[in-house]
């Protein structure tokens, strides 16, 4: 990675301003759900604090519009202490004269959170002003919101064109090891691509298949590959607008692409009618019924995907081979963790569906690097620029 990091500037009695994202799933009560990217944070939070730093936290949670109670970061802030084994001060904003005020009057040392950045709506206009005003808290700027670097937003773009900005651990770990997979990784390389639509992955196909050795493709998207070779796929999830788009991708790949050969197939939706009241069969690819639709990759598949994940270098996944949320349809998912867990390989895993698939399935302990970014692990992948890193100091 050739971006500064935390370990290349002097912070002690500094005011650091760290972006974070802390933005969390919370249950209807507004208790996190999962903490996963708080802890992540920690090891950054920690040392910037034991250097003597005066740790100005500033995160976005969910998409609010102006100021809404439900997206505070008060339960945030009460993890975070839990987290660090002492209390964190919530602000109640994150710019201002009282905020200004209450962070000049920081200790060496301290850790805050500044409240939730997207109250104001010029974070995501990437505001030149509003950037100003956030930069003017502190004297030097780190990002560690990898989940957010392919947002221009102020807090993650603008405010490092004003203070001299560096990478934290997080931003740094998620960059070598997701860098490494396109750049240098150890072959035979691997990708596993699933999830819903062809079209979100469209720009990821394609800037994979110039570097993989095997392209595996399951999940909801392999339907429209199917129907791309001229098979019946009954009702199973189809991408009209990305049919050209696959024919394309199977002649250019050849047999460096591996699809499902038996798919698991439902006689109802099971979002409709709820997992168990659905009749299930497993069929060849070739021979799925007119009314019935494929929820998860069959055992054949299962086993054939395991036997190359077995000889990887490298592999890297995004997104689940079927419909993972219901236990019932979930052991196509769990093979492929599984396969992946046993092998020797280097596992990297994209955020979002594929970092919740692992981690319901129990599997994230034994993958090497589990992204916490959804959306930037994917614009990653695609190899586009992330404007948050972009903005950082060169070492
Ligand atoms: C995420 O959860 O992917 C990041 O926090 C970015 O959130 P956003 O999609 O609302 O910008």
């Amino acid at each position: 990675m050739n971006k500064k990091t935390i370990d290349d500037i002097d912070v002690s009695g500094k005011r650091v301003l760290v972006r974070v994202d802390f933005n969390v799933p919370q249950d209807e009560q507004g208790q996190i759900t999962d903490d996963t990217r708080i802890v992540a944070a920690l090891p950054t939070v920690k040392t910037l604090a034991e250097r003597g730093a005066r740790v100005i936290l500033v995160s976005h949670l969910g998409r609010p519009k102006g100021v809404t109670p439900q997206y505070t970061l008060a339960p945030v802030a009460q993890r975070l202490s839990e987290l660090l084994g002492r209390p964190v001060r919530l602000l109640p904003d994150c710019v201002g004269p009282e905020i200004q005020q209450q962070v000049q009057a920081m200790e060496n040392g301290e850790v805050v959170l500044l409240e939730n950045v997207r109250f104001h709506s010029e974070e995501e206009k990437n505001d030149e002003e509003f950037a100003r005003q956030l930069a003017a808290l502190a004297e030097i700027y780190v990002n560690d919101a990898f989940g957010t670097a392919h947002r221009a937003h102020a807090s993650t773009e603008g405010v490092a064109r004003i203070l001299p900005g560096v990478a934290g651990y997080l931003m740094q770990k998620e960059l070598e090891y997701l860098g490494s997979v396109l750049e240098s990784p150890k072959r035979p390389l691997i990708a596993i691509l699933g999830g819903a639509k062809v079209k979100d992955k469209i720009r990821v196909i394609e800037n994979l298949l110039t570097r993989v050795d095997t392209l595996i493709i399951g999940g909801g998207m392999a339907y429209t590959f199917f129907k791309a070779r001229g098979y019946e796929i009954g009702q199973s999830l189809l991408d009209e607008t990305s049919l050209e788009f696959c024919r394309e991708v199977m002649a250019k790949a050849g047999d460096r692409l591996l699809l499902p050969q038996d798919v698991v197939v439902s006689s109802a939706d099971p979002f409709q009618v709820g997992p168990d009241a659905c009749e299930t069969r497993v069929v060849p690819v070739t021979e799925i019924p007119a009314e019935w639709q494929g929820v998860d990759i069959g055992p054949e598949t299962r086993a054939k995907f395991a036997e190359v994940i077995r000889g990887a270098g490298t592999v890297v996944w995004n997104g689940p081979m079927g419909i993972f949320e219901f236990d019932r349809f979930a052991e196509g998912t769990r093979a492929v963790a599984q396969a992946l867990a046993d092998s020797g390989a280097i596992t990297v895993i994209g955020g979002g569906d594929s970092a919740a698939a692992v981690q319901k399935l129990g599997f994230a302990e034994k993958m090497t690097h589990v992204s916490t970014g959804g959306g930037a692990s994917l614009e990653f992948l695609e190899g586009r620029p992330l404007p948050g890193v972009v903005a950082l100091q060169d070492k």
